[in-house]
């Protein structure tokens, strides 16, 4: 199964994508985490994007989209995988289209993640991240076990650059602008269905399972 998850920063595709990627035993690429984790290395690529992720813009298109193809094209993702962040520009979008025809696959489904605005802001400005081991926690809604450490790993918990409260405000500038035209481009190719991102983690699970196709 090959799956997009489109939605503002903070809706929680992130965290959707890792439980349903176990659950369907497919592959979760995220384009952010792919970044991060140059951004950790020190890689030509990682500090290129840095400048543009600490302020909260999008990485250029053609860093991205290579990331995605070599990705898709390894075998991790031969049982099929779940794009959590990509596409995110409509050119984007159209290199997916192209990357999954010359390898003879369709996109089942995008899921479009809906939650009010605020909602978001106070889930964007409440979550910690492990820099170790990218493990994802809410100060209110999922804390750690392990009072700043990360439970999986036992490093301390930090808040990214950009889920300071100015950064996340650009951010989702940046998604009205650039990402949210893909709503319109994914319905008009019949595959979108919306899903309602408010709840707890297992009630949206739940939601989300039962937009997908029977195979
Ligand atoms: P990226 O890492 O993709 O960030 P994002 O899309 O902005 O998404 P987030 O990770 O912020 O949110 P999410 O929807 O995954 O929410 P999460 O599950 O973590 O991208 C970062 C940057 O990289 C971009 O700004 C850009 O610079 C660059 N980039 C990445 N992809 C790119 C691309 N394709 N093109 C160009 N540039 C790109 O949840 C958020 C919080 O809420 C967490 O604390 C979580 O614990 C909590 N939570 C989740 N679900 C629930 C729930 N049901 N109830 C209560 N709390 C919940």
């Amino acid at each position: 199964m090959q799956l997009v998850f489109l939605g503002a920063p903070g809706v929680g595709k992130g965290t959707q994508a890792e439980c349903v990627a176990a659950e369907l035993g497919i592959t979760k690429i995220s384009t952010g985490d792919l970044l991060r984790a140059g951004v950790a290395g020190k890689t030509r690529l990682g500090l290129e994007a840095k400048h543009y992720m600490d302020r909260g813009d999008l990485v250029p298109d053609n860093v991205v989209i290579g990331l995605v193809d070599e990705k898709i094209g390894s075998l991790e993702c031969q049982n099929g995988f779940i794009l959590d962040g990509f596409p995110r520009t409509v050119p984007q979008a159209d290199s997916l289209s192209d990357i999954l025809r010359k390898r003879q696959l369709v996109l089942d489904r995008v899921i479009y993640f809906v939650m009010p605005r605020e909602a978001v802001i106070k889930r964007l400005t409440g979550r910690r991240s492990c820099p170790q081991c990218s493990a994802v926690y809410h100060i209110d809604y999922r804390p750690s076990k392990r009072d700043g450490l990360c439970a999986v790993c036992g490093a301390a918990l930090v808040q990214r650059n950009d889920d300071k409260k100015e950064t996340v405000e650009l951010r989702l500038a940046v998604y009205e602008e650039q990402t949210s035209p893909l709503i319109a481009y994914y319905r008009k190719h019949h595959v979108l269905a919306e899903l309602d991102g408010m709840g707890s983690v297992d009630d949206v699970q739940a939601r989300l399972l039962a937009l997908l196709p029977t195979s």
